[in-house]
């Protein structure tokens, strides 16, 4: 089993990556129970096809557990969800002892972690991630939340899990194009963070089926892990993970949330931001080509003809816009980024020509 720890003192943990994992989450949490309430928060497609045997392993090692179901999309991440997570957890009987186990994609995850940071104050919770998406970015960090009618993630809390438990074999189940929003996350950390990772990257994606998600995660885990625990609330180092995020959230709460997966989104961006950091004389020619190269391999779905200026809009109402000012990370070199205020609008409105 690889282990690879986030190391944040007191609230540091590991995170586990095994092909056949799930099958040991009674054994790797044994030490943990003490009687007390499980609670696994999942959606019911996944309990279905995992939930259902972790609860009959977790109670044949003496773990009582309960399972809550909340709706696929973005809808679970409501106050009306959450609100009904907490009133089940109460009900059940649960307190400030039981620990919650997010068994599912980010969605699953922001929900169940935000209800563990903020049930009776905050009580101890695991992430077990059942998409890409989720394995290599969404369970690492502590990032929980929901949204509100004005926004995503506008309510939330950064609050750590104490341990990631990621089990590769539980991509088999997942969709196609789930598996590629996730990659479009993957080849972020290439980019970022480790140019040789890029390219191999690149060269695996000439055939999806072959794929070797375990090492890709992996390596994956490995650099946020390390970016999270050198700065964890967000000040400069954290904001490179948000590499293709302006223009890809942008797009997203353009189309309206669901229309695009969001790893999908990302990979758009990553193409302007990376058309953008060769404009301003970051990125030479040749390597903003490696980097498009790289995208431009993954199935991405056929975007609509976009209204350039109305998708714009959206870029001031994001989150990187900090009291008015754009944080925009650009890379610097393959394998390298920072951010920059020198991004203007003409700029990321010419870019949009990469992508359509
Ligand atoms: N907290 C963070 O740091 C962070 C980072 C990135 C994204 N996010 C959030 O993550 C969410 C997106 O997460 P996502 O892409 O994982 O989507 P998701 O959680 O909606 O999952 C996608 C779909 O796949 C299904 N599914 C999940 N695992 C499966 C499996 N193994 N087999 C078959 N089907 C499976 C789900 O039921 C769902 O229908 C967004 O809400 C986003 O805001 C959070
Ligand atoms: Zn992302």
């Amino acid at each position: 089993m690889k282990t690879i720890q986030v190391n944040l003192d007191k609230r540091s943990y590991p995170i586990h990556i095994e092909s056949g994992l799930i099958k040991q989450i009674p054994t790797i949490l044994s030490e943990r129970n003490h009687g007390q309430k499980w609670v696994i928060i999942s959606q019911q497609g996944i309990i279905d096809r995992y939930g259902k045997a972790l609860v009959e392993q977790l109670s044949e090692a003496g773990f009582y557990s309960i399972t809550i179901d909340v709706p696929t999309g973005e809808k679970a991440k409501s106050f009306e969800e959450y609100q009904i997570v907490l009133s089940r957890m109460v009900e059940a009987g649960c307190d400030r002892s039981s620990v919650i186990l997010a068994l599912g994609g980010g969605v699953t995850g922001d929900l169940a972690g935000f209800a563990a940071a903020t049930f009776m104050r905050g009580i101890d919770y695991f992430q077990i991630p059942t998409t890409l998406l989720a394995m290599v970015d969404s369970s690492i960090g502590g990032k929980t939340g929901i949204n509100i009618t004005e926004g995503k993630n506008l309510v939330g809390s950064i609050y750590q899990p104490k341990g990631v438990l990621i089990d590769p074999d539980m991509l088999n189940s997942l969709p196609r194009q789930e598996v590629v929003s996730g990659l479009g996350e993957i080849i972020k950390y290439g980019a970022i963070r480790d140019k040789a990772f890029l390219i191999r990257i690149s060269l695996w994606l000439d055939d999806i089926d072959t794929f070797p998600f375990e090492k890709a995660i992996t390596r994956s885990c490995e650099i946020k892990a390390a970016i999270v625990a050198s700065d964890e609330r967000e000040g400069n180092l954290r904001r490179i993970l948000n590499f293709g995020h302006t223009i890809g959230h942008a797009l997203e709460a353009y189309l309206g949330y669901g229309k695009i997966r969001h790893g999908d989104a990302v990979s758009y961006g990553m193409t302007c931001a990376g058309w953008i950091s060769n404009q301003l004389g970051y990125l030479s020619n040749s390597k903003y080509t490696i980097l498009k190269n790289a995208i431009q391999k993954l199935p991405l779905p056929l975007l609509p003809k976009l209204d350039h200026d109305k998708m714009l809009s959206f870029v001031k109402k994001d989150k990187k816009t900090v009291s008015g000012k754009l944080h925009f990370v650009i890379l610097n070199e393959l394998g390298s980024a920072a951010t920059t205020h020198n991004v203007t609008h003409d700029l990321m409105l010419k870019s949009l020509k990469e992508i359509q």
